[in-house]
């Protein structure tokens, strides 16, 4: 087998078209003056530290906020995933220990209510059916207990670039005239500047704004930054919370990405070719599949749509995901971020450009005469899948940090209603559970894990066996 390097290189060497994530696409322009080696390196005499910073991180620190709209910004070197977790572990204590979060939140989400020891409070998400994604949030259907949690943990946007009513929930907070954090998950959206996005979080209002800078705009994979505005979190906290979790060792290669991130993200003239070319798309394609498109906005929850990504549904075509995905590899080298069964998500970046969107294009257009050439018509088979739904929510009988550190045993399947989980799974995409270690399982999770199909599941290493981690009762 090759090492990890040659497989790499073997990797590179496809040259595909890139759809998925880092945002700069390869591309050096981001890094001119880079020499990789030779800034491969850490805390060192001249240099700043990032846990206590003074010198350079401190004004590049400072810069970023000034371009975010932030009052203080933290650069980040262990993701986003970093990001979720701090902001839980910056929480005040509230007496339950209890945080709003939404179900379909990110896995970082679910670690970091084992980390920081708090309960959630699931708000549920709005699944589209065509997609069969939890693409919208209806902030109208949710009940909040703002005076008994410890903050409100929400995503904006999806990953799939839809947003829900932000502005709408954080002005609930101010009617209702609680002072209740409000974090968001904008992990998906850093390159919400200038007019061609939705308004940002900080813009909005929220305390505290996480993003994944490496997903579309230009940093270096893994680098991230979290923005803090107002007197709702405790600064001295999320240092320390920050300190807590992040290398003592951080990478000044990231660091420095993240500060020339902030500098391009700037360049909205980079943005606008993309989006005449995604228009463009939207012209062009969208018969024979179902394209997530701006008349969506107003439908389940869906109030904005970040245009930089595109999804489509290949059920109508009668061919599955996965088969759309293998003929777009293999005739036109595209790569997409992710697909299920029957949806694909193609992203763009500051570093895509207006020829990769014509590829896509060319791409897409081409899928009709494949799906025909496949035996296949739309309306002899809808594949389709039934993985996201979230109801009814099973029962919370510990915290996941409780499960999490309890005495476990292994039991099949077929045996396990009414045991408590010890373990989190997940169909991926997106990652949204259908269980959280800590719930009691109940005839629909069991249901739903009977039937799993092969797909990927994060967190479950009995699917082969059909097996499941409880928790062993006392
Ligand atoms: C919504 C969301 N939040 C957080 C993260 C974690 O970000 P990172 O991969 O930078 O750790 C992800 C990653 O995909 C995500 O989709």
């Amino acid at each position: 087998m090759d090492d990890l390097g040659e497989g790499l290189s073997r990797y590179y060497k496809q040259g595909f078209c890139s759809f998925h994530t880092p945002g700069h696409k390869g591309r050096q322009e981001f890094f001119n003056g880079f020499d990789f080696l030779g800034f491969d390196l850490t805390e060192l005499p001249g240099l700043d530290m990032l846990h206590a910073p003074q010198g350079i991180i401190a004004e590049a620190q400072k810069r970023s906020a000034g371009i975010f709209g932030a009052e203080e910004t933290f650069f980040l070197i262990n993701g986003g995933t970093v990001g979720n977790q701090a902001m839980f572990l910056a929480l005040e204590d509230t007496e339950d220990k209890r945080v709003v979060v939404e179900r379909s939140s990110h896995r970082s989400v679910m670690s970091a209510l084992v980390l920081s020891g708090l309960k959630p409070e699931y708000v549920m998400p709005t699944v589209h059916p065509e997609f069969n994604l939890p693409l919208g949030f209806e902030v109208e259907k949710q009940r909040i207990p703002w005076q008994e949690v410890s903050g409100c943990h929400v995503t904006y946007p999806s990953y799939y670039g839809t947003g829900f009513k932000l502005n709408q929930l954080l002005d609930e907070r101010t009617r209702l005239g609680f002072n209740t954090p409000i974090l968001v998950d904008q992990a998906h959206g850093s390159h919400y500047l200038g007019p061609l996005f939705p308004p940002s979080a900080l813009k909005l209002g929220a305390d505290l704004v996480l993003h994944s800078s490496h997903k579309t705009l230009s940093a270096l994979t893994q680098s991230a930054m979290l923005h803090v505005q107002g007197s709702r979190i405790s600064r001295t906290r999320l240092r320390q919370s920050l300190e807590l979790l992040q290398s003592s060792s951080p990478s000044y290669l990231l660091l420095a990405s993240l500060e020339r991130a902030g500098e391009f993200a700037l360049d909205f003239g980079r943005w606008e070719g993309l989006h005449e070319e995604v228009e463009e798309l939207h012209k062009r394609v969208g018969t024979g599949f179902r394209i997530l498109s701006p008349e969506d906005v107003g439908t389940y929850g869906i109030h904005t749509m970040d245009w930089s990504k595109i999804l489509i549904n290949t059920s109508p075509l009668g061919v599955s995901a996965p088969q759309c995905v293998k003929y777009l590899r293999e005739s036109f080298g595209i790569e997409p971020e992710l697909w299920d069964e029957e949806n694909i998500l193609f992203m763009l970046g500051i570093g895509s450009v207006r020829e990769d969107i014509r590829r896509l294009t060319q791409g897409l257009e081409s899928l009709a005469g494949f799906a025909h050439s496949n035996g296949q018509t739309a309306s002899e088979k809808r594949v389709g899948n039934t993985r996201y739904t979230f109801s009814p929510l099973p029962k919370l009988v510990l915290s996941p940090r409780q499960a999490f550190f309890a005495h476990k045993r292994q039991i099949s399947l077929k045996d396990s209603i009414g045991h408590v989980a010890g373990e989190t799974i997940s169909p991926y995409p997106p990652g949204t559970p259908v269980i959280v270690m800590g719930e009691q399982i109940t005839y629909e999770v069991l249901d739903k894990l009977l039937t799993a199909g092969e797909g990927h599941w994060q967190g479950w290493d009995g699917f082969k066996s059909c097996k499941i981690w409880i928790v062993e009762e006392e």
